[in-house]
């Protein structure tokens, strides 16, 4: 199915990288159909993030405290409650996106918060499980929110993130790769998996599509932080 001329200005929109109270305004105004073009765009990664995420997961799902981080609509919730998780959070800036997260019933507790410019608004050490699927990118939230990330998960909890692999988030996903390695380097975490997923979702145009096969690719990692996190000098 072709997407729609409508659905492809949308996305473009807000990887335009404008300025965030511009971003957080396009995705306010996007939250009701958003589900809807994702699923024209088969958008893949909350479905892929979760299950990664599931497989990694030690101890029973449903004593597990999770913060998902631009939780959106509630995509990645509806994956995780799918797979037994019971606790969940979330933190998004849209309060049009938030509105929506909330009538899914899915999370206890949501909070708004401009990632990378405020502190997530939750005590350190308190999740299991951390997510932000669908929003290190280009334009989106800035690299520098990982360390914040790191804090409010548990010694030995995890941290899903994915990112997009298409030609122009190729900067900004080798920035953040040097960022997570950096963290691994000074002993804060522990990289459990960074997998490469092709047909992640649609390409909006041909240029960025992965080798004309009308789609991009994208990437999961997930990470541990240290039982006894050892920060080291770089
Ligand atoms: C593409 S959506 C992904 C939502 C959800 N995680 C999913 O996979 O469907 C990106 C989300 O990130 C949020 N967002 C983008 N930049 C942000 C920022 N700097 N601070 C807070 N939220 C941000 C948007 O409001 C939006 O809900």
């Amino acid at each position: 199915m072709r997407l729609s001329v409508a659905v492809r200005e949308r996305v473009a929109a807000v990887h335009r990288g404008s300025a965030l109270p511009e971003r957080l305004r396009l995705y306010d105004g996007w939250a009701d159909s958003y589900e809807q073009d994702v699923a024209a765009l088969e958008y893949r990664a909350p479905h892929l993030a979760a299950a990664s995420l599931a497989f990694a997961f030690p101890t029973p799902p449903a004593e597990a405290r999770l913060l998902d981080v631009a939780c959106g609509t509630g995509l990645v919730a509806r994956e995780l409650h799918r797979r037994g998780f019971r606790c969940l959070h979330g933190v998004d800036g849209s309060t049009g996106m938030l509105e929506r997260a909330r009538s899914t019933g899915l999370y206890q507790q949501l909070w708004q918060c401009a990632l990378g410019r405020e502190a997530l608004p939750v005590p350190a050490e308190h999740y299991d499980a951390v997510t932000l699927v669908g929003a290190l990118g280009e334009g989106q939230v800035p690299t520098t929110v990982t360390p914040e990330l790191l804090r409010v998960t548990k010694a030995g909890g995890f941290i899903c993130l994915t990112t997009r692999s298409n030609p122009p988030n190729l900067q900004y996903k080798a920035e953040l790769e040097a960022a997570l390695e950096r963290l691994e380097k000074q002993g804060a975490w522990q990289k459990v998996l960074a997998q490469e997923v092709e047909y992640w979702e649609k390409a909006t145009s041909e240029e960025e599509s992965t080798q004309g096969t009308g789609y991009i690719s994208g990437m999961i990692y997930i990470y541990q932080k240290c039982p006894v996190p050892q920060l080291k000098e770089d």
